[in-house]
C-alpha cells in the first residue's frame, strides 16, 4: 500500500469544486495556502489551511484503515480518513448541502441532517442532496502524526 510519506494534497480543482466561491492559491509543491472565505455551507476549505498550518490533526494510528475519525483544525471540524493503509485525507466536515457537521459512518462519511453520504477517498457525493464533495485540506504524515501542510 501507499507509504505515509510526503504531503497528501488536494488538487486545485477539488478545492475550487468544493469551495464554490473559492479564490484559492496553490503554491509550490501543491500546498494550499489560502482559499476563499471562512468555512461555509458550500464546504469551502478556507483559512483553515493557513491558520492550521503545522497543526497536528490526529495520530495516524488513531485513524482506522477503511474508516475515519472526527477531529478539528484551527477549531473547525474535519474528517480524517484512511481508505487504505497509509493513504490519508483530511476533509472539511461542513456538509455542502446546508452546513451540518458530517461524521464517520463505517467506510463512508455521512451527514446526520439529510443523510448525504461521501466517500473516504475523495469525499465525492455517494448519496443524498449534497451538491458537491467536501473540501480537502492538504496534510502530510510527520513522525506518525497527520499534520496540516
Ligand atoms: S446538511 Fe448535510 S445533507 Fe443536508
Amino acid at each position: 500500500m501507499n507509504a505515509p510519506t510526503g504531503p497528501v494534497t488536494c488538487s486545485r480543482r477539488q478545492i475550487l469544486r468544493g469551495a464554490g466561491l473559492a479564490t484559492g492559491v496553490v503554491v509550490g509543491g501543491g500546498v494550499l495556502v489560502a482559499c476563499s472565505d471562512p468555512v461555509d455551507p458550500s464546504g469551502a476549505v478556507d483559512d483553515v489551511t493557513t491558520s492550521g498550518a503545522g497543526e497536528t490533526v490526529v495520530a495516524l494510528a488513531d485513524v482506522p484503515v477503511g474508516g475515519a475519525v472526527s477531529a478539528e483544525v484551527a477549531g473547525t471540524p474535519v474528517l480524517v480518513t484512511q481508505p487504505t493503509e497509509g493513504e490519508v485525507h483530511v476533509f472539511s466536515a461542513i456538509c455542502t448541502h446546508q452546513g451540518c457537521t458530517v461524521a464517520p459512518a463505517g467506510d463512508l462519511l455521512e451527514c446526520p441532517c439529510h443523510q448525504s453520504v461521501f466517500s473516504l477517498t475523495d469525499a465525492s457525493v455517494q448519496a443524498g442532496p449534497a451538491p458537491e464533495p467536501l473540501g480537502e485540506i492538504a496534510v502530510e504524515v510527520v513522525d506518525g502524526d497527520v499534520v496540516v501542510a
